[in-house]
């Protein structure tokens, strides 16, 4: 029973679309399961996802997911408390200085195939694109010309479309590592769940736990492998997030 070397897990956090949504069956058994947790045992959760924190918490009124403690939004750019759900403003002065956008564009828009994503997408401390099919060495490219541009951003590629510009302090592992710390929980006692390339960061924190579900893109899949820390699970969407959460203990 190596589980039992582990603590206690006092907070989840998981990716929404492809892993908690995406099986309306899986996920209504996942809200049952998570309702069922009786209140004192159930650690924190918190949604990290890239949408907006506004979209994902229109996800909990439409009773699709259970209300979570924080919704992390915009591929950890954006932080709202659950139930007050403003903003956080002391994780938007964490990201720093807003983008030039037109600095921004005028790099991406020398990239062939690179097409700005919807005005909904992006925000002061966030510029998305799609690019397709993108090779490693494109992206790589890509961060150079920023770099060489003087401007220092993160780079994610995820889904082999979605280009995701971001402050260095930004991206899912550094925004819930800034969360952890405003609610002391140590990294040993969280466990994250995801299914995509913007999941990854979340992942490479140190001491986390992880949950992949089975439906996880090879770009993940590749990027974790043979790291025991983190458990794949043979089901997919919510039904792989139950199995990983009864794997590490929350569920009995
Ligand atoms: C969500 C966001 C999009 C982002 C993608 C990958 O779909 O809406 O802007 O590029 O996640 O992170």
């Amino acid at each position: 029973m190596e589980r039992l070397r582990f603590r206690p897990v006092k907070l989840i956090a998981s990716d929404i679309d492809g892993t908690l949504l995406g099986d309306d069956a899986a996920a209504e058994r996942f809200r049952a399961t998570w309702k069922a947790l009786p209140k004192r045992e159930r650690p924190l959760l918190i949604y990290n996802s890239g949408r907006s924190s506004e979209d994902i918490l229109s996800l909990v009124d439409a009773n699709l997911l259970p209300a979570p403690d924080y919704a992390i939004g915009g591929v950890g750019t954006m932080i709202a408390e659950g139930r007050m759900r403003a903003r956080m403003e002391a994780f938007i002065k964490e990201l720093g200085p807003p983008f030039d956008a037109a600095a921004i564009t005028s790099i991406m828009g020398t990239i062939e195939g690179a097409i700005l994503q919807a005005a909904a997408d992006q925000h002061p401390h966030k510029a998305s694109w799609h690019l397709h099919d993108a090779e490693r060495e494109l992206i790589n490219d890509i961060a150079a010309r920023f770099a060489s541009a003087g401007l220092d951003v993160k780079l994610i590629y995820s889904s082999s479309r979605d280009v995701d510009i971001l402050p260095r302090t930004g991206g899912k592992g550094s925004a819930l590592a800034w969360i952890c710390r405003e609610l002391a929980v140590d990294l040993d006692e969280v466990v994250v769940a995801g299914d995509t390339g913007n999941d990854l960061e979340m992942f490479e924190m140190p001491h986390v736990r992880g949950v992949v579900v089975a439906n996880a893109l090879a770009e993940l899949r590749r990027a974790i492998a043979g790291d025991r820390r983190h458990y794949l699970a043979r089901a997919s969407h919510a039904d792989g997030m139950i199995e990983g959460l009864r794997h590490w203990g929350v569920i009995r």
